[in-house]
């Protein structure tokens, strides 16, 4: 017998089977993919509740993009040279299916401010004349090296506010507001002992003229660099910054500064978002070679650092303005900014912290228990019994379900472990519409009638 799974199968070997008592191989998830078990999502639901809960008092609304895009998005708005986009991307031919398509490169989306911006143009969205203010939370996807604090899948909690520039979009306030808005969320997760760092990266004309006094200044050592680094020396001597490469470090170091070649405009800008952090009392560093990798970065930068439970993978959150990247995708003018936050760094930061905590107590917290297992006694009361769970479900208690196959004993050892209390049901029960509950924190067992076991279980 031949099946749609057989197709592939090579002609005349020996497929491994079952039957023949022949291991199959198992299937795994792929490097730098995890899965989230249930142990752990409680956390990270707890983390994203918060941060909708706090994104809802500063007035962002969620937005959410698909997680394929066109390539072209990615190669104008990160930047072809970037490493995010020359290395990183999962990109492919995507075949036409029918002759009204035509087949186009695409890419799952390694961030998703291009995506975000693509859609405010899509959508019109800056014809409001309003600030628009989104919120987005999803899955990021990067072909890095996977280690402690970077997957190839991961998640980003990410806000972007952009508008045109009659909506105050380009003001230094919106920046402070931004780092505000994370420095009081990261308080409320509990994240302790974050540092941000920021710096400007000026606007257009500034980086035109210190791009060209890095050009001037890699022209004569750029032989010395790795081939990668020479390539970007001529194309976009900015990224030599980003680059990890342990040779050039030294030659990096020693280039000139972005500090020193901004405007007066950009130096004002940066002198006023500093200002207002310092009058909300929130603490920063200013870190002049802090350019981060994606191109299309104006003025503010700014990154939130933490030493706790990441390693080398020691940055939480990137962000930053954006002023150009709207005419950059094809939009009219909408300057922006924005951040993501690396849930998956935000969480082993977090859990890391928990550990510290808990060092000396050696108690790890125990799951909530259910308010009720219910029990049938024999397979004839499974129906009666899920029947039975379904109402008091309904009215909101928290229950599972066993089986009439399993002995009394195995019920309340499963019962005893998962909730609080379990619910018997025989025949008896069923004939007098009642039910045995056992309350295990006080011991107590007693016949309760169906139209007040809602209520019993409820008592703690
Ligand atoms: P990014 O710096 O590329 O910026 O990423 C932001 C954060 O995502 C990083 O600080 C890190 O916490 C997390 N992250 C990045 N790559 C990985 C990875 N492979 N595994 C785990 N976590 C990772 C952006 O993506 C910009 N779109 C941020 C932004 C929004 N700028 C303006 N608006």
């Amino acid at each position: 017998m031949t099946s749609g799974n057989d197709k592939g199968a090579p002609q005349g070997e020996a497929r491994p089977s079952r039957a023949a008592g022949l291991q199959v191989k198992q299937i795994k998830a792929i490097r730098g993919t995890r899965d989230l078990l249930p142990d752990q999502t409680p956390l990270w639901n707890r983390v994203e509740a918060t941060a909708r809960a706090v994104f809802a008092r500063y007035g962002f609304g969620e937005i959410r993009t698909p997680v394929i895009e066109a390539t072209e998005l990615f190669a104008r708005g990160v930047g072809e040279e970037t490493d995010i986009v020359s290395k990183e991307m999962f990109t492919w031919e995507d075949r036409a299916r029918a002759a009204s398509e035509k087949p186009q490169s695409l890419t799952l989306r390694p961030e998703s401010t291009a995506g975000v911006v693509r859609a405010y143009i899509e959508h019109k969205m800056g014809e409001t004349g309003a600030l628009q203010k989104l919120y987005y939370i999803g899955p990021q996807f990067r072909r890095e090296r996977p280690q402690r604090g970077r997957y190839r899948q991961f998640w980003q909690i990410g806000a972007e506010v952009i508008g045109p520039p009659s909506s105050g979009s380009e003001s230094p306030l919106r920046d402070a507001e931004v780092l505000e808005m994370l420095a009081s969320l990261l308080d409320e997760l509990g994240v302790r002992g974050w540092r941000l760092e920021l710096n400007s990266v000026g606007n257009a004309e500034d980086r035109a003229r210190y791009n060209t006094a890095l050009r001037d200044a890699l022209a004569p050592v750029k032989a010395k660099l790795c081939p990668d680094n020479q390539r970007r020396a001529e194309t976009n001597p900015l990224r030599v910054l980003d680059s990890k490469d342990e040779q050039d470090q030294e030659i990096i170091n020693g280039l000139p500064k972005i500090a020193d070649y901004l405007g007066d405009d950009s130096r004002e800008h940066f002198h006023q978002v500093l200002s207002a952090l310092d009058a909300c009392g929130v603490p920063y560093h200013v870190n002049p070679r802090l350019v981060r990798g994606l191109d299309y970065y104006t003025r503010t930068t700014f990154e939130f650092t933490v030493q706790t439970g990441l390693g080398t993978q020691n940055a939480l959150l990137g962000g930053g303005r954006y002023d150009g990247l709207s005419e950059m995708l094809g939009g009219p003018k909408a300057p922006g900014i924005g951040f993501a936050i690396g849930e998956d760094r935000l969480i082993l930061t977090l859990q890391a912290q928990e550990d510290l905590d808990s060092a000396g107590t050696g108690k790890t917290p125990e799951p909530p228990k259910l308010d009720a297992y219910v029990a049938p006694l024999g397979v004839e009361r499974n129906a009666a019994a899920l029947a039975l769970a379904r109402e008091l479900r309904r009215e909101g208690l928290t229950v599972e379900v066993g089986d009439g196959t399993f002995k009394l004993r195995k019920s309340f050892e499963i019962a005893d472990r998962v909730a609080r209390a379990i619910v018997l049901l025989g025949e008896d029960e069923i004939a007098a519409s009642e039910a045995t509950v056992k309350t295990f924190a006080t011991g107590e067992q007693r016949r309760v009638a169906r139209a007040g076991l809602a209520d019993v279980l409820r008592q703690r």
